[in-house]
C-alpha cells in the first residue's frame, strides 16, 4: 500500500524474516541512510516487523521501532507490509513463507542461496503469477554486484564463461596453505575463528556452496535452466602445501574455481580446486574475498572483486534489492522475472571436456621410470608440458607433470595405466590446470 506522507515521500513497510548477521546488517544501513535512501527513492524506508527465533535476545543494533515476532503470518499477511526481506537462510520453511509472500502480493528480497539455486524457478513462477518480483543479489557474491550486472548491464553481451572466487571460507584456507605454509586443518581452524568459517564447514569445502551459486549465476549468464546435479564438484580437502609449493615452482596458485563456458556443444559446468597462473587476475584474490572474472563477447574481460560474505557487505546487496524493489513500486512496475523465459541447454559431461592436469605421483628412482610413464602418456595422446622430479625418501622420487589439453576420459584412462607400471608407488595428486590464456 502506498501512503504518502507530510513530506512528500511514500513510505514503504519492510518486514524481515530473520534478525542474524545478515538482517542485523540490513536494519543498521537502513537506518543509518535512511535520509539518503528518502532522497534516492522519494520513498521513506520502514522495517516494521522482524521474525525471530528468540524475542528475548540482546540485539544491540535493535530499532525499537521494530516489532519482533515469533510467528511469520504477522508479516506474511499483512496488508501493510509491501516488501518481505528473507534473510533466515535454508530451504524451508524460507521456501514456504516466500511463497505466501508472494502470494499475498508482497514484493520478496532474498539472500537465500540454497534456495535460489534449487527451486528459483517455481519461486519465479509464483512471482509471475502474482504479478510480483523476487529480488536475490545478495545470494551471490556478498557485497559484489554480479546479478545485476549480468542481468542488466551485460545484456548486450554473449557471455562466453564465467569463472569465479565465489566460496570465501576455500579461499581463506587456500590462501593460508599458501602464504603462510600452515596444513589444512590449521588453516580451517583459523578460518573458523576468524568467523569466515562455518562450524560445519562441509558445505564450502566440498564445492556444494560454490556451485549452488554458480547455478544461479550460470543461468543468468547463459540464459538456461541450470541445475546443481549438472555441476561436477570436487573438494579442495585432498590439495596439500605440497602440491602448493610444486604449484609456486611451476608458476601456479591453487584456487577453488567455479567455472561456467558455454560451447557449440552446450554447457561446461563445474567447481574444482584449480592451479591458476600466477598472472591471471584471479591468483591475487586473497583470504575471504570473492571474485567473478567473466568473459563477454563484446565486453571482452571483465572482473568483480570483493567481500563474499558478512554482515554489512551482504546487507548491503539486500538493501540495493529493497531499494530496486521501491523504484519499481514506485513507477508501478509490477512484474521483471525476465529468468522465467530461459531454457534448457545440454551440459557436456566433465568426462568429454578437455583439461589440464597436473599430476603428482611417486615412483621408484630407477632408470626408465620417466620413460615408462611419458610413453603411456604418448599412447593416449596426453602430450606433456612440464616436468619436475624431486627425491622425498631412499630410492623413492616425486615426479610432478603437467599435460597440455586432453580429453579428460583419455587422461584418465592413461593414468590407469600408469598405476600399473611396477615402479609407480602411487598417485599422490590430481588437480586441474587452467589454461594461460
Ligand atoms: N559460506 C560462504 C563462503 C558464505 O564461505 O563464501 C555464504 O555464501
Amino acid at each position: 500500500m502506498k501512503i504518502v506522507n507530510i513530506s512528500g515521500n511514500s513510505t514503504i513497510n519492510i518486514g524481515l524474516l530473520g534478525l542474524g548477521t545478515v538482517g542485523t546488517g540490513t536494519m543498521q544501513i537502513i537506518n543509518a541512510n535512511r535520509a539518503d535512501i528518502a532522497a534516492k527513492t522519494g520513498s521513506e524506508l520502514r522495517i516494521t516487523k522482524a521474525l525471530v527465533r528468540d524475542l528475548h535476545k540482546q540485539r544491540p543494533h535493535l530499532d525499537p521501532a521494530v516489532e519482533l515476532t515469533l510467528d511469520p503470518d504477522p508479516i506474511l499477511t499483512d496488508p501493510d507490509i509491501d516488501i518481505v526481506v528473507d534473510v533466515m537462510g535454508g530451504l524451508e520453511p524460507a521456501g514456504q513463507y516466500i511463497t505466501t509472500a508472494l502470494e499475498q502480493g508482497k514484493h520478496v528480497v532474498t539472500a537465500n542461496k540454497d534456495l535460489m539455486a534449487l527451486h528459483g524457478r517455481r519461486l519465479f513462477a509464483v512471482a509471475q503469477q502474482h504479478n510480483r518480483n523476487i529480488y536475490y543479489e545478495a545470494s551471490v557474491g556478498g557485497g559484489i554486484p554480479l546479478i545485476r550486472p549480468i542481468k542488466h548491464c551485460l545484456v548486450a553481451n554473449k557471455i562466453k564463461s564465467i569463472m569465479g572466487i565465489i566460496n570465501g571460507t576455500t579461499n581463506y584456507i587456500l590462501t593460508q596453505m599458501t602464504i603462510a605454509k600452515k596444513d589444512f586443518q590449521d588453516a580451517l581452524a583459523e578460518a573458523q575463528a576468524k568467523g569466515f568459517a562455518e562450524q560445519d564447514p562441509s558445505n564450502d569445502l566440498e564445492g556444494r556452496d560454490a556451485a549452488y551459486k554458480l547455478a544461479i549465476l550460470a543461468g543468468l549468464a547463459f540464459q538456461s535452466i541450470v541445475k546443481v546435479e549438472d555441476i561436477s564438484i570436487e573438494s579442495i580437502s585432498d590439495v596439500s602445501v605440497r602440491d602448493i609449493m610444486y604449484a609456486e615452482e611451476l608458476g601456479f596458485v591453487i584456487k577453488l574455481l567455479a567455472i561456467g563456458e558455454e560451447n557449440r556443444d552446450g554447457l561446461k559446468l563445474r567447481v574444482h580446486p584449480t592451479l591458476v597462473p600466477k598472472e591471471h587476475p584471479l591468483a591475487s584474490v586473497h583470504n575471504e574475498f570473492n571474485a567473478l572474472f567473466l568473459v563477454g563477447d563484446s565486453v571482452g574481460e571483465l572482473m568483480f572483486y570483493g567481500r563474499g560474505a558478512g554482515s554489512l557487505p551482504t546487507a548491503s546487496a539486500v538493501v540495493a534489492d529493497i531499494i530496486e524493489a521501491v523504484r519499481n513500486i514506485n513507477h508501478e512496475i509490477e512484474n521483471h522475472a525476465i529468468e522465467t523465459n530461459y531454457a534448457a541447454k545440454p551440459v557436456v559431461p566433465l568426462s568429454q571436456s578437455q583439461s589440464r592436469f597436473y599430476v603428482r605421483l611417486k615412483a621408484k628412482d630407477q632408470p626408465g621410470v620417466f620413460g615408462s610413464v611419458a610413453t603411456v602418456f604418448g599412447d593416449a595422446h596426453v602430450s606433456l608440458d612440464m616436468i619436475l622430479q624431486t627425491r622425498r625418501e631412499v630410492n623413492l622420487a616425486e615426479i610432478v607433470l603437467v599435460t597440455h589439453e586432453v580429453v579428460e576420459h583419455d587422461f584418465y584412462q592413461a593414468l590407469e595405466r600408469i598405476k600399473k607400471i611396477d615402479s609407480i608407488r602411487n598417485i599422490s595428486n590430481v588437480i586441474r590446470v587452467l589454461e594461460r590464456s
